[in-house]
């Protein structure tokens, strides 16, 4: 495992995939490193491989305004990273080989922040961390426990901005997640 630095470091520099290629910037994450709440989304779109930052463009304002109803914020309470740091063209699903290739420097993020809850924003980190055949329409919501962190899975902000008939199921999660915040007894 490496520490934080050496991590930020290896990343920033990666090769490991073909998605390095056409980056403008690794998106290595943002928020507290020591955040007891982490979400998790799928990859870096056009804004935050221009910004370096996850969840920056109409997504993100999204999902800052779900996260603020419940008192999270990304410069205080909370860690933001992705299933892969670098940005797929045309915003495609990252394919198996690249999660393949991306997935440990998360997991090393997971095992220096140690959070309590893990949101899983969309279906490709729900599928990646939750449940390979995960179906958000039908398990979102659902908190399940592995290695000791609570775990969801929500849609995502993008979806919820082309089907908005799903914003409130959407923002019932977060109400969930301020339960689940409340019943483990985390301060924000
Ligand atoms: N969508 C994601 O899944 N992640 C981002 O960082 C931005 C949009």
């Amino acid at each position: 495992m490496m520490d934080w630095d050496t991590l930020t470091q290896t990343t920033l520099h990666c090769t490991a995939c073909k998605l390095c290629e056409g980056r403008k910037n690794v998106v290595f994450g943002v928020g507290v490193p020591t955040a007891e709440v982490m979400f998790i989304g799928e990859g870096p779109g056009q804004h935050e491989d221009e910004q370096g930052e996850p969840f920056v463009g109409r997504s993100g304002q999204l999902m800052d305004k779900m996260m603020n109803y419940i008192g999270l914020d990304r410069s205080r309470n909370v860690y933001i990273a992705n299933i892969v740091k670098c940005r797929p063209p045309q915003n495609r699903d990252p394919a198996g080989e690249e999660i393949a290739a991306c997935i440990g420097y998360l997991r090393n993020q997971v095992a220096l922040i140690r959070p309590k809850i893990i949101v899983c924003v969309g279906r490709i980190a729900a599928m990646t961390l939750i449940q390979p055949d995960y179906k958000v329409t039908r398990q979102h919501g659902e908190w399940v426990e592995k290695n000791g962190v609570w775990m969801m899975g929500t849609f995502h902000p993008a979806a919820l901005l082309r089907n908005p008939a799903n914003t409130q199921n959407g923002f019932a999660d977060f109400l969930s997640l301020r339960d689940k915040i409340a019943e483990l007894g985390i301060k924000i």
